[in-house]
């Protein structure tokens, strides 16, 4: 990758904290946008904005164009069989709330089991926990070993040939610094006859993600983690499966024939999980993001990343009482710790003022962090714009941080 290059892209890089240039290490909570999707954005505002799909004048005609091209564009990305099998929703969260709400309610009932593992964020835990509570089903968990180091995969195969009804885990965790084998597990889970869902929302767009080379039935991402605007998100499943999920969400868009007197019919998807109006500007955002990361290579992402991560926990690991959470060589992007005697918003706000933004608190992973023994940690998190001399900034500011508060 050419450094000079994308970071030429993205205007945050513009900033300033106290007369420090900006490193940006929060990039797990949410990335920064390059220019032209910022530029797209702001020319599909001026010249081709109008409601989708309603419209026969010449601007939803228009919309409606680049918000179906973002459809394919993401369509091809993912590696999804057909068009149809990308539901576009808010986000991850609502992805996994459309899944437990359409085709758990469907599926699930009493005395069935939703398999998840100890790594999941909020997000792929307690819409299933709310679920199993209305349908009176009960949700196990797949251990996490050594200091969140891996995924114990011995349990996995135990718990998955149990023939839970669903095994939802997560690709890659946004606190462990890990990546879980999603094919493997996937396969494990289609030999057992389980359906498995997939939270991709840390791998779409961080590293090359195929929805048919994991052999998932459903998947979820979002779009702000992946230089695209925040809103927007979308759900992939199996377009058989799609077929025969009831709507979760009603209004107009969804529909096929509604009357005074008699339930409404409703449209194929995936126009029935698309109730009212959907993020159409963000929908072209993201297509252009998609279009940027296809041009730089998800595999190059990937690499640089996890370079820079295992850059930055090399360092800081030399730094008494810090403790790194999960494996000795990073596999994404992300590095977790929380340092002896030093609270972890304090490194934060230590951290800010030389300019570094970290992210602090239980990174919406409660359950996790206490079997950590950590409730809070602080976490720097690598995208394709930071550079080696970000990732070694981090370990001079955690010494003086350390100097300071201890
Ligand atoms: C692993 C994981 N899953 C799900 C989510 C939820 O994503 P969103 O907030 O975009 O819905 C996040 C966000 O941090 C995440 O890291």
């Amino acid at each position: 990758m050419d450094m000079t290059t994308i970071r030429g892209q993205f205007p945050f890089l513009h900033e300033a904290v106290n007369g420090h240039p900006l490193a940006y290490l929060d990039n797990a909570a949410s990335s920064q946008k390059p220019e032209r999707v910022i530029r797209r954005m702001a020319r599909f505002l001026e010249s081709e904005y109008a409601n989708v799909h309603r419209g026969v004048h010449l601007l939803s005609e228009r919309a409606t164009a680049a918000y179906e091209d973002a459809r394919s564009v993401l369509a091809e990305f993912l590696g999804a069989g057909c068009l149809e099998e990308i539901v576009f929703t808010r986000g991850t969260t609502e992805a996994v709330n459309l899944l437990a709400n359409s085709w758990g309610v469907k599926n699930i009932g009493p005395g069935d089991t939703i398999l998840l593992t100890e790594m999941e964020h909020h997000s792929n835990l307690l819409p299933w926990q709310h679920l199993a509570g209305r349908v009176g089903a009960k949700v196990e968990f797949v251990p996490v070993l050594e200091n969140g180091a891996v995924l114990d995969m011995d349990a996995a195969r135990v718990l998955i040939a149990g023939r839970p009804k669903l095994f939802a885990f997560v690709q890659i965790p946004n606190t462990l610094g890990l990546e879980n084998p999603a094919s493997e597990l996937c396969w494990l889970a289609s030999e057992a006859g389980v359906t498995t869902f997939v939270d991709a929302a840390q791998s779409v767009g961080h590293r090359p993600v195929d929805v048919r080379e994991i052999g998932c039935d459903f998947l979820a991402c979002s779009a702000h983690k992946m230089c695209g605007p925040s809103g927007i998100g979308a759900l992939w499943g199996r377009a058989e499966l799609l077929a025969e999920m009831p709507p979760w969400q009603y209004g107009g868009e969804m529909v096929d024939r509604a009357h005074y007197d008699r339930p409404a019919t409703f449209r194929e998807p995936p126009a029935r999980f698309e109730a009212g109006t959907p993020p159409i500007i963000e929908a072209v955002g993201w297509a252009e993001a998609v279009r940027f990361l296809n041009e730089v290579g998800t595999e190059a992402v990937r690499e640089h990343s996890v370079a820079l991560a295992n850059l930055a926990a090399e360092q800081i690991r030399e730094i008494p009482g810090l403790r790194i959470f999960g494996p000795g060589v990073r596999e994404s992007g992300i590095v977790t710790f929380s340092i002896e005697g030093v609270h972890a918003h304090d490194v934060a706000f230590f951290a800010n003022e030389r300019g570094i933004a970290l992210r602090a608190g239980h990174h919406c992973a409660q359950p996790l962090m206490r079997k950590l023994g950590s409730p809070s940690s602080s976490r720097a998190s690598f995208y394709l714009y930071n550079s080696r001399e970000e990732a070694e900034a981090l370990a001079g500011i955690l010494r003086d941080a350390v100097a300071f508060f201890r």
